[in-house]
């Protein structure tokens, strides 16, 4: 017996983890810049989380959704309150891809129509409709090629009224900054438009802000920045802190019904009470500020290094542009100077997604390795 082997491993196992720092079985330190691909929000083992949770699991860790659950109903309100995305109503499941593709299924649903419009370098997932609307033909078998979609360049809003004119659009998914396609975003000019298209002709809008969101970008939603109101916002990532709990904010022009969506293990105990807790850190620990003040840190200190063709993003979810392939230096890094960090689609482009925790000190650890690498 063996592990499907999908995924290329760096040999290095990680025991335990606290706040920015990973330990191996040897106990060799490594600095997370990585947040396990963006999920680790309020830092590893935070002590309320592990608090919250062992008690949660002491008293009840799942039932089924058959039952009522306050702390679903308590995980709405926050939620709403914090994001500041008033009376939209929640569906929760267990990861990004689920999120999009109930998100899909229900824009499909309310409109009657099944055509998706996405864009180039998207990521929305591995499954059904989530893989389809994701623009890398690699992980998208047979079976998920029957899906109807159509991939435009990010900001080519003309091209987008075409489609849409034919009247068959179900809806318009859109990462508004593209994380694993490497960090683009475009202007307010855009997304604003988009909107404006998808209310024209009765396409919803789907945020995708399962990276993004849940104050990564220093924002709550990464969308906010262009003041537009999405009809079904998808999450996951940093809304468990690494438990695994997914979701989707749908708008209150949605109606649901009975049997419309569903899922055994979405919306566990054990699962709002990891979300709540996450919220609760979020903002007690002042987060959202912390992401914005060290992401104007990080970008002062990568102005200094003349190698830095570019840096990308916004808050905590950061792309560094070089004018050649990183996957050396992220080695490097990793093996000689023990820091963790990211890439993406984009071969020249290293990703920065640390806990939003992170402090001026870890930004100045990361600065000195990489001159290191780059002298
Ligand atoms: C923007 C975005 N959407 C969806 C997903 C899929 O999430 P999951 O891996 O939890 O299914 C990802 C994962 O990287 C993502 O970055």
């Amino acid at each position: 017996m063996s592990l499907f082997n999908v995924y290329p491993l760096f040999d290095i196992t990680p025991e335990k983890a606290t706040g920015v720092f990973v330990y191996d079985e040897n106990g060799t330190e490594y600095l997370d810049l990585y947040g396990g691909h963006a999920v680790i929000s309020i830092g590893h083992s935070h002590p309320k989380y592990v608090k919250n949770i062992s008690d949660q699991v002491s008293k009840i860790g799942f039932y089924s959704n058959s039952i009522q659950n306050p702390l679903q109903v308590k995980l709405v309100a926050q939620l709403v309150q914090q994001s500041n995305c008033k009376d939209y109503q929640l569906f929760l499941c267990n990861s990004g891809a689920e999120s999009n593709e109930n998100a899909l299924k229900l824009a499909s649903f309310h409109t009657q129509k099944k055509k998706v419009i996405s864009f180039k370098n998207s990521f929305h997932g591995r499954t059904s409709a989530a893989v389809a609307a994701t623009d890398n033909a690699k992980i998208v078998a047979p079976i998920n090629a029957q899906q109807e979609v159509a991939f435009f360049d990010l900001s080519d809003l003309e091209s987008v009224e075409i489609a849409l004119q034919k009247g068959d659009v179900c809806a318009v998914i859109i990462e508004c900054i593209q994380g694993v396609g490497g960090l683009d975003e475009s202007n307010t000019e855009f997304y604003k438009g988009l909107e404006t298209l998808c209310n024209t002709y009765n396409a919803l809008l789907i945020a995708d802000e399962v990276q993004s969101g849940f104050g990564r970008t220093g924002d709550f939603f990464a969308f906010q920045k262009h003041g537009i109101e999405p009809d079904i916002i998808s999450i996951a990532k940093g809304m468990g802190n690494g438990f695994p709990i997914g979701g989707i904010l749908i708008h209150p022009k949605i109606k649901a019904s009975y049997g419309l969506l569903g899922t055994t293990f979405g919306g566990n105990h054990l699962a709002c009470v990891a979300s709540l807790t996450v919220l609760e850190v979020l903002k007690e620990e002042n987060l959202l500020e912390n992401a914005r003040i060290l992401s104007e840190y990080f970008i002062e200190k990568a102005a200094e290094i003349s190698e830095i063709k570019k840096i990308k993003g916004r808050g905590l979810m950061l792309g560094i542009e070089f004018s050649f392939p990183i996957s050396e230096l992220r080695k490097n890094l990793i093996f000689k100077h023990h820091i963790f960090t990211g890439s993406a689609m984009n071969p020249n482009l290293l990703r920065i997604l640390p806990p939003l925790t992170i402090k001026k000190q870890h930004v100045d650890q990361f600065f000195e390795a990489l001159k290191k690498e780059l002298s």
